[in-house]
């Protein structure tokens, strides 16, 4: 975005910015019909966003003179629109079919997709069968997978999105993924290693804090099993297949991918596999086909009905016409409790971004703070701030018609939650409300007086709801697209590289110069005085 697009949509928020959602409302009785889109049983309300058809319309305009489509379409060529790193940018291909026809780095890859696909969820059920077994012998009962960021944050948050399809004699699956021994040590304890498989989950095969859980993850099997049997219980999902060998993994228990598959959107691959374990093949194939149904949607359906664009640039009015710094996800779903976690990763590594594509200041804000719990947990917690703070704070409600619970009535009351929670934000209630509501209370003057601004709402705070019908490995497949390609269109609208993150590497390098120094094994020559002082802190608390 330049400077003078930037300037064109504050311009039109300056016209909105007057009118309160009460009075849009009011004035359009079809508002609902005419900013909201569904694709099947998704959809999308945006008609509580603070906007009109004239602020779409700059936003649509916006949208084409950033070349969304054309930037689309040149991903899913496999262009090489990674282009610090110089890759392409498929996981699309992922969730394909081969007569999808995607193609990396001229040739077809279907081609190294579908036999990789079909060994890890073959590997999956055979292990749910009891057919893949540990080394006595014996089903496997319990598995740890070790991964952190992409290779923990998607299995984590589907495996506890899809808990009800998990399989009958499958694996109970744990997730390890803080370097904090406590994590590994807390999982662990109560598990039987002669029972458990390992998953080293790592792209790279070189994360520190997941190689030093892998190797102590290993230790610990060695201990209960004794060397011998330990092949059986490792296993290792990577691009790296050198490392994967050095470390010591057999060939048959290594499930690879390809660096045209960025780590946040890796759970469609290989990284999957602890998904996979627990609700078996043919739900992860569901998965995948979902995502691909949403692939299909962002690639045919029209700029003002296409779900992930309209997503997207309800979010740049947020971020750039309105200025808000941060986005609450609200999913009144339990089993979608991971999900603010997943979406955080996914989108403030890929949009947390403030040089372009040619390496230069960007014009304008790039991506907001994306935080959340599910609802209605967090009605009792942070959202006294979201409606009567100081600072406007988007949200982005998920909701599902259908009950995951069967427990009677108990669906009813969520949904009266989640939908309240967007009206009372909307449309607040005015003090003269409050006072005749007080009133009628019968409640004196003076104490109506001495509380009415308390008990105010202003409204006029914007949100969109995510309906769909039920939560499945369907329509979770396609939610998690959804929003990777939000992420996508907002970048390109921000022209920001996606799918790089070098902002995460010189923390790494310090801590990896650090550790001697706090190991006290390295002087602390040459660091800085506030770190000085709190490694010989910690000397002196552990002495
Ligand atoms: O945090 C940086 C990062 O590179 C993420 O992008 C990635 O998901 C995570 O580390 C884990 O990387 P790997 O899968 O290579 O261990």
């Amino acid at each position: 975005m330049d400077q003078s697009q930037l300037k064109s949509l504050q311009s039109e928020w300056a016209r909105v910015s007057g009118t309160h959602l009460r009075a849009l409302f009011d004035g359009d009785q079809a508002r609902f019909e005419t900013f909201s889109a569904s694709f099947d049983d998704l959809t999308i309300d945006y008609s509580k966003e603070r906007l009109d058809g004239a602020a779409m319309d700059a936003l649509m305009s916006l949208a084409r003179d950033r070349g969304v489509e054309a930037a689309r379409d040149a991903m899913f060529a496999g262009a090489h629109i990674n282009s610090t790193e110089d890759r392409a940018v498929l996981h699309a291909a992922l969730r394909a079919t081969p007569a999808d026809g995607y193609m990396v780095d001229g040739a077809k890859a279907a081609d190294v997709v579908e036999p990789e696909k079909e060994r890890f969820l073959a590997f999956a059920d055979a292990v749910i069968a009891g057919k893949i077994t540990a080394a006595d012998g014996k089903p496997f009962t319990d598995v740890i997978n070790i991964g952190i960021g992409g290779s923990d944050l998607g299995p984590v948050m589907v495996a506890r999105a899809l808990s009800p399809f998990r399989q009958a004699s499958a694996p109970n699956v744990h997730f390890v993924s803080n370097v904090d021994g406590a994590h590994l040590a807390d999982i662990t304890r109560g598990l039987d290693p002669a029972r458990t498989l390992g998953l080293i989950a790592s792209k790279t095969f070189t994360t520190h804090e997941t190689m030093t859980n892998a190797h102590a993850a290993q230790r610990w099997l060695t201990r209960g099993i004794g060397e011998d049997g330990v092949g059986a219980h490792l296993a290792a999902l990577s691009t790296n297949l050198e490392a994967t060998k050095a470390f010591g993994i057999e060939d048959a228990h290594v499930f690879g991918f390809w660096d045209w598959v960025g780590g946040r959107y890796s759970v469609w691959s290989a990284i999957g596999l602890s998904v996979a374990l627990s609700v078996g093949g043919a739900n992860f194939r569901a998965f995948l086909d979902g995502a691909r149904a949403m692939d299909q949607h962002f690639l045919s359906a029209p700029l003002a009905q296409n779900l992930p664009i309209l997503l997207a640039l309800v979010g740049i009015w947020r971020r750039n016409a309105m200025g808000c710094d941060t986005v609450a996800l609200i999913p009144y779903d339990q089993r979608l409790e991971r999900f603010p976690a997943y979406v955080q990763q996914l989108d403030m590594e890929s949009n947390g971004k403030s040089v372009n594509k040619a390496g230069d200041p960007v014009a304008a804000a790039t991506g907001p703070v994306i935080w959340g719990e599910p609802g209605t947990n967090a009605q009792h917690s942070f959202f006294q701030l979201i409606h009567q703070g100081t600072d406007i704070i988007p949200v982005d409600f998920i909701a599902a018609a259908e009950d995951g619970s069967k427990l009677d009535g108990q669906h009813h009351i969520l949904l009266a939650n989640c939908f309240a929670q967007s009206q009372a934000l909307a449309f607040g209630k005015t003090t003269q409300e409050v006072a005749v509501e007080m009133q009628a209370a019968g409640k004196e003057d003076a104490q109506i007086d001495a509380l009415k601004t308390h008990r105010t709402f202003a409204g006029n705070r914007p949100s969109t709801t995510i309906l769909h019908r039920r939560l499945d490995p369907f329509s979770l497949g396609r939610l998690i697209a959804l929003f990777e390609h939000k992420v996508f269109v907002q970048g390109v609208i921000w022209d920001v590289n996606s799918f790089d993150q070098w902002g995460v590497e010189l923390g790494k390098e310090l801590a990896k110069a650090l550790l001697p120094v706090v190991k006290g094994e390295a002087s602390p020559d040459g660091v800085d005085g506030s770190t000085v002082g709190l490694i010989a802190r910690v000397a002196s608390l552990r002495d």
